[in-house]
């Protein structure tokens, strides 16, 4: 039998945690032949920690033949320990009449504190995918307070805006959505990402020429996408959790067990490429591999793209410089 790997997630008893922690356990995430331990983190409040309790005896009452383990607990030192993978899922939410910028300070003693953590305590290849919004800028700071541990696994999750615009193409396209390849979600995990599908290709053919259609792109499709989750939102009463519960798994699944040479979009810190500034956490196209993934690089940006680019890359310079001061 193979050795557990160590999934750390936290928020575990959100909306999110619910859709997500089955799954793992049940291999969808890491292979049906790959046991896992769940360390889950959740506040320190009576009614978190209950909900917790019952999110673990429900794990309990699956018996699934690959969990080999499951801890509990309030302290991030313990969730985190020796942990492999960690989903850093729990975030403070927008309340009401809370500023923009409160929330991102709100985030960042968080993501801070839990990076501290991580760095302290989780295995020293802990690959990291922040979820929590705003997923970008949290793991900046996360990777930021994590000095020690390698920058290029701290990830943020762009790949539910991955897939919904793959959703949409496949849509106007009248093709399925496993044929369309190379697309790209550029930026912020918010309104002002850009999904491209210029380099896009169904059956080795070009899918932007099948489409063929610069209006619909510019004025339905991009905003559809930036929006989508403002109107799951709006018909459910609830925010997207079994969607970026699904965006969850492929993103972690990808990034260990590869995407077969596909594009994937991860956010992931810059190395300078395509004019982004270093560090930067930013949804790029990647192929990945065992662990690891590779930028895909060079390819040309026109001027509608530059601008959008700039667009995305402006508010997350924006959300960097407010949480500056407190990174040192
Ligand atoms: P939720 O409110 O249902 O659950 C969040 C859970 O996190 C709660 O149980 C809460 O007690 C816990 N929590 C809060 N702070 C924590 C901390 N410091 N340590 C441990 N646990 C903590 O929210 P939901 O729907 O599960 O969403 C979670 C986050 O994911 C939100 O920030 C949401 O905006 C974000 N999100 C991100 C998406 C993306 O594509 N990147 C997509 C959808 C949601």
């Amino acid at each position: 039998m193979k050795t557990p790997v160590r999934v750390a997630v936290t928020g575990a008893a959100g909306q999110i945690g619910y859709a997500l922690l089955f799954r793992i356990a049940s291999g969808e995430m890491l292979g049906k032949d790959q046991p896992v331990i769940l360390q889950l983190l959740e506040l320190p409040l009576d009614k978190a920690q209950a909900a917790l309790k019952g999110v673990i005896m429900e794990l309990e009452d699956c018996a699934f033949p690959l969990l080999a383990g499951i801890v509990g607990t309030d302290d991030p030192e313990v969730a985190f320990k020796d942990a492999d993978v960690a989903m850093l899922v729990g975030a403070r939410p927008r309340g009401p009449g809370m500023e923009r910028k409160d929330l991102l300070l709100e985030n960042a003693k968080i993501f801070t504190a839990q990076g501290a953590a991580l760095n302290k305590v989780a295995s020293r290849d802990v690959k990291v995918l922040v979820v929590g919004n705003p997923a970008n800028t949290n793991a900046y700071i996360a990777m930021k307070s994590a000095p020690d541990l390698k920058p290029e696994n701290f990830t943020a999750m762009l790949r539910l805006d991955h897939n919904r615009a793959l959703s949409q193409l496949a849509g106007k396209a009248g093709v399925a959505v496993g044929e369309i390849e190379k697309l790209i979600v550029w930026g912020n995990h918010s309104p002002t990402m850009y999904p491209d599908y210029r380099f896009a290709t169904v059956g080795g053919a070009s899918l932007k020429d099948r489409i063929n259609d610069a209006d619909w792109n510019a004025n339905e499709f991009i905003p559809k996408v930036g929006k989508r989750g403002a109107a799951i939102i709006e018909a459910r009463g609830l925010s997207s959790a079994a969607s970026a519960a699904n965006a969850a798994i492929d993103h972690v699944r990808d990034w260990l067990l590869g995407s077969n040479g596909k594009w994937v979009t991860m956010g992931i810190p810059s190395d300078g490429s395509y004019g982004i500034p270093e560090g930067v956490i930013f949804g790029f196209p990647v192929i990945t591999e065992n662990g690891s993934y590779t930028l895909v690089r060079d390819l040309p940006v026109d001027e509608f793209s530059q601008k959008a680019i700039d667009k995305t890359l402006g508010e997350l310079e924006e959300e960097r410089g407010g949480v500056a001061h407190l990174l040192g």
